[in-house]
């Protein structure tokens, strides 16, 4: 037999072979270990082909083109078997899933407590028509202390009490320097609210460093003590339910005059000063809550923007967004809000 007619026969017997095997390939890797042995780079297809090079060129350019077809061929019925095991796994996956299963929920963030309490008592005040602004963390002595009519010796310019950066920079110690910036921005008549971070030289337990207010101001003609009175019963209310009682009390603060703190009863006992014949340990039995600053806007504070005393006068408030929300859901330990726990943080979204 010449060498021509060997190569034919032994490519005639890889096709019969092949087409058995691969169309009866069990597996991906059983298919894939008979693609390796007939069509790899050193497999059988490539051994004769390897043998090509002994025949005359009119011999060559046959067997040639007999080992091309039988690639094709071979190639072909590889790709065909692939597809059949491909379709029989899918099968067998689908008949293993249930679409009737409940999914896997994923866990869904919220907004912190501070943040939902801050939103809401800004959308409380946003329904009488208050706006909400805001203003920097990083202040000047001007607009936290010197403008609303802190003397230059005031304790609460001390460095025990404020962050300074520079001298005249600071990081401010409440939101009260909104009010000055609202007033140099617009006229009145004018309401605001706004929420923000402030911070003072201040750590323990009932302590934070960085704490969050909501300033409030009202400025307008004929604005009184009892618009005051009325805006923040209506707001408490609203926040703490509508048996609550408020109550103020005579206090002092550099930028207005007269000044109060505002107690609600107590959210515990409810004013009573016991829990089931136990002293009340939020209200200590006195029935009330401390819960914001406030007063008549001091003369003195209108006119640093230009406003005239004569003819306008206002209110303004401050609150603690921490002090609110301990008081509203009943939580006894302020780091609770700025150790970010999820098992604490979960119970209000
Ligand atoms: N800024 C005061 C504080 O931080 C609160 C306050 C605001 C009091 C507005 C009166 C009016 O304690």
């Amino acid at each position: 037999m010449s060498e021509a007619q060997a190569l034919t026969e032994a490519l005639a017997a890889l096709r019969a072979e092949a087409r058995h095997a691969l169309s009866g390939a069990e597996s991906f890797s059983a298919l894939e270990e008979l693609r390796v042995s007939f069509l790899g780079r050193k497999g059988r297809l490539a051994e004769i082909m390897s043998r090509l090079p002994g025949l005359s060129s009119e011999e060559k350019r046959q067997a040639g083109q007999e080992a091309n077809s039988l690639k094709e061929q071979l190639t072909a019925w590889h790709t065909l078997r692939l597809t059949e095991l491909t379709r029989t796994q899918e099968a067998a996956w689908l008949a293993d899933f249930d679409p009737t299963l409940p999914g896997r929920a994923p866990a869904v963030g919220g907004a912190h407590p501070l943040t939902q309490v801050s939103d809401e008592i800004c959308q409380v005040f946003a329904g009488m028509g208050f706006d909400v602004v805001s203003g920097p963390e990083i202040e000047t002595d001007y607009y936290n202390f010197e403008a609303l009519n802190f003397p230059p010796e005031h304790p609460a310019r001390d460095m025990q009490d404020t962050l300074y950066i520079t001298e005249d920079v600071l990081l401010r110690t409440h939101t009260s320097p909104l009010q000055i910036r609202t007033l140099l921005s617009r006229r009145p008549p004018v309401g605001v609210v706004a929420p923000g971070r402030v911070y003072r030289r201040d750590s323990d337990l009932t302590h934070s460093p960085m704490f969050h207010q909501i300033e409030g101001m009202l400025v307008g003609e004929g604005v009184t003590m009892a618009h005051l009175r009325g805006t923040l019963t209506y707001f408490v209310r609203k926040i703490f339910g509508p048996d609550t009682r408020v109550r103020f009390r005579p206090s002092f603060f550099p930028f207005t005059e007269p000044s109060a703190e505002v107690d609600i009863s107590c959210v515990m006992c409810g004013g009573k000063g016991h829990v089931d014949g136990e002293t009340c340990r939020v209200c200590k039995s006195t029935g009330w809550v401390e819960i914001l600053g406030c007063g008549m806007i001091d003369p003195n504070v209108l006119n640093a923007v230009d406003v005239d005393p004569q003819r306008y006068s206002g209110f303004a408030f401050g609150m603690g967004v921490e002090r609110v929300t301990m008081l509203k859901y009943q939580v006894g330990d302020l780091r609770l809000f700025f150790e970010n726990d999820v098992r604490f943080l979960s119970q209000f979204s």
